[in-house]
């Protein structure tokens, strides 16, 4: 059972005009004028709710959220997740885990609506993440949005899933205008706001930093239950020694890959000769070791360029979003940094952390009241979104 927990309160933008601009994924919603005055002359005074369905990993969510009237605080009525979690040493396949989010989309938008305590016509529209993420697990979930759209009457929004971290983060944390690191299994992006766009400072030029520590979780055999990088982080408590790795950051942006490859190659020799120990201690280096030096090389690589995108900005907020950022040492090392420069480190938990549907219905929402809307005809996915592509016309 989900706990309903009142979010700080929201500023409610009263929209005066029809939308003109591109909102989301750059489509102009001219057709909807009429439908928006009636629309907005009806319910910008009343409560709006949104269902919000994410999946474009290996996690399938479902969230109900209301904006109430008159910028009173957002609620969360229903928010649950069912993951794939695939067998040790291996990843998520694309065909597979479209499969588990098929078999499971029914029941979960059942099992929210009942928890969440409402009915079809309480709702406003449906939100679904049209990327970015993995084609096949991306058409299962607009598959299933299309469909209740059509059974339900109602309209659709497709939400932009880097931007559903960023404004679920603000959200629950209230921080106004911070720098964000986003980092996952598969993104790694510094982001800050200007203009009406989330501009991306510096991001990973390979592979994401989650899926540099979930492969060195496929590479030792650890379950990846609950998920890779959770134990990765459980054993890197037990390391002591910090074993050299390179370390690869490029201006504002950061590359992993090279030390995926590093620390493949320390495993490989610590199994073949177990028995090693470290030159300056003389204690044996262990499983642990390899995971707490790779932790701490590719976190101090996020952390220098976020202090830096901090320094282009004058900013002093830091919000860490995405499922690396539910790591507690990640936040910890962050939080140093940010001490030293005056300023605080926004993080949530994994409710809110790990791709989640109240995210994808949160931001989807943001965007419908500003008159957003997806058409059918439209109602698309994609592998590549880029975060700076959404016109966020809903803060100032
Ligand atoms: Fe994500």
């Amino acid at each position: 059972m989900v706990e309903a927990i009142p979010l700080r309160k929201f500023i409610f933008v009263r929209v005066t005009g029809p939308c003109t601009a591109p909102l989301i994924g750059g489509h102009i919603q001219e057709p909807h004028h009429d439908t928006l005055k009636g629309l907005f002359r009806g319910k910008a005074h009343s409560k709006m709710i949104a269902l919000g369905i994410e999946g474009s990993a290996n996690k399938l969510g479902v969230g109900l959220i209301l904006h109430p009237a008159k910028g009173g605080p957002a609620r969360i009525l229903a928010n649950i997740r069912h993951t794939y979690v695939s067998p040790p040493g291996e990843g998520f396949l694309p065909k597979d885990t479209a499969k588990h989010h098929r078999a499971w989309i029914t029941r979960l938008v059942k099992k929210a609506m009942k928890e969440a305590g409402i009915t079809v016509d309480d709702l406003d529209c449906i939100c679904y993440t049209k990327g970015p993420g993995m084609g096949a697990p991306l058409q299962s979930v607009a598959v299933a949005a299309r469909m209740l759209s059509l059974l339900w009457g109602k309209e659709l929004v497709g939400v932009n899933h880097c931007v559903g971290h960023i404004e679920m983060g603000r959200e629950i944390t209230g921080a106004q205008n911070p720098v964000v690191l986003y980092v996952s299994g598969g993104n790694t992006q510094v982001i800050a706001y200007a203009e009406q766009r989330y501009r991306i400072f510096g991001e990973a030029l390979d592979i994401a930093v989650g899926n540099c520590l979930d492969r060195f979780a496929r590479t030792l055999n650890i379950s990846n239950d609950p998920a890779p990088g959770y134990n990765i982080e459980q054993l890197a408590k037990q390391g002591v020694h910090l074993l050299d790795l390179p370390y690869a950051v490029k201006g504002m942006d950061c590359s992993f890959s090279g030390i995926l490859a590093s620390i493949d190659i320390l495993a490989a020799s610590l199994k073949a000769n177990p028995g090693q120990v470290d030159s300056f201690t003389g204690g044996p280096i262990t499983t642990a070791d390899l995971c707490f030096s790779l932790q701490e090389t590719v976190f101090a690589m996020l952390v220098e360029i976020t202090e830096r995108a901090m320094a282009h900005v004058g900013s002093n907020q830091v919000l860490i979003v995405g499922g690396v950022g539910c790591n507690e040492r990640l936040q910890e090392m962050m939080g140093l940094m940010a001490r030293d420069r005056g300023g605080s480190v926004f993080a949530i938990d994994e409710r809110f952390c790990i791709d989640n549907g109240i995210m994808i219905a949160h931001a989807g929402l943001l965007a419908y009241r500003t008159g957003f809307r997806t058409l059918l005809d439209e109602s698309t996915c994609t592998q590549r979104f880029r975060t700076d592509e959404v016109y966020v016309k809903w803060r100032d």
